[in-house]
């Protein structure tokens, strides 16, 4: 159970923490993870949804798992890239049970890891790398991105950090969990608060509203189902890479850049699909 007790009603949106477990599965099954974040949950959640999974693979040729496995090897690949550049300060929000920050303090101990997420799934995230005996530098912190103040926010999270290094945020799985009006006041703070380093960047997964999508309908399916399993809705964001690039920008941030799975097939060993990709990943500087 989230601590509840710590948010009101309006801000209180644990119950998405469910898709953590399902995702965290989705990472380890295929390779992404270490066993530890594996919950029972996350694979009973697997096996409820595999009927919808090979539905989708028979009808559009990529399930759900197939978009998902696309988007967390970009991110990887995008973090990766930061890190050459001299990242060495990341703060992953809505981490969830992804092993991503265990694998990037094994592969780069210098780097800091700040992991955000709501207080019940940021304590069990603490338990979990504890046990793995986790390495100096990577840190589980309680955020809520929609506190605009106070020990949660992203704002108070921040401002722990070294103000002299580059700075990466990164989300993953949670932008789409909430309206576009809502998230872009996100992205504006973050956009504000990200000033205060000598360079920062965020990087995160966007699902559009691609209606032209010859696979448009099955999306709808899949979005009811997420809103299902979640409790709530899952609006698609934007229905270009320009309009998206232009919301970026208005949001604060300086410089962005939008792509899709497809940019990276020729670089990354990953799961392919033969139409085009419904998915975009946005990395944007302030
Ligand atoms: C689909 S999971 C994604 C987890 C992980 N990033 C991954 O890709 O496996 C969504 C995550 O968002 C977190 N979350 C939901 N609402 C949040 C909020 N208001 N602030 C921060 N995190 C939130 C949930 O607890 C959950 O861990």
């Amino acid at each position: 159970m989230e601590n509840i007790s710590e948010m009101n009603s309006a801000t209180d949106t644990s119950r998405i923490s469910i898709s953590a477990h399902y995702t965290g599965y989705i990472w380890y099954k295929n390779g992404l993870s270490h066993r530890q974040f594996v919950t029972p949950m996350g694979r009973a959640a697997y096996w409820a949804l595999k009927p919808m999974n090979v539905f989708m693979q028979a009808m559009i040729g990529a399930s759900i798992d197939t978009f998902l496995m696309q988007r967390h090897f970009v991110l990887d690949h995008l973090v990766e890239q930061a890190i050459e550049e001299g990242y060495e300060q990341i703060v992953e929000l809505a981490a969830g049970l992804s092993s991503r920050g265990y694998l990037i303090k094994q592969a780069h101990p210098g780097v800091h890891y700040v992991e955000g997420d709501l207080p019940g799934m940021s304590a069990r995230k603490a338990e979990l790398l504890d046990q793995l005996c986790r390495q100096p530098g990577h840190i589980t912190q309680p955020c809520n991105i929609l506190d605009e103040s106070g020990e949660h926010s992203i704002e108070s999270l921040l401002a722990g950090l070294d103000k002299s290094k580059k700075t990466l945020i990164i989300t993953e799985g949670l932008v789409n969990y909430f309206d576009l009006g809502t998230i872009r006041k996100v992205w504006s703070r973050m956009a504000i608060a990200m000033k205060d380093f000598p360079q920062a960047r965020y990087i995160t997964e966007v699902y559009p509203k691609l209606e032209q999508h010859p696979s448009y309908k099955y999306v709808k399916v899949a979005q009811k189902v997420v809103g299902f399993f979640t409790q709530g809705e899952y609006p698609l964001h934007y229905s270009s890479d320009e309009e998206m690039q232009q919301g970026f920008l208005e949001d604060g941030f300086a410089r962005v850049n939008v792509t899709a799975p497809e940019d990276y097939y020729d670089k990354l060993d990953m799961p392919t699909s033969s139409r085009q990709s419904l998915v975009r990943l946005v990395v944007a500087d302030v």
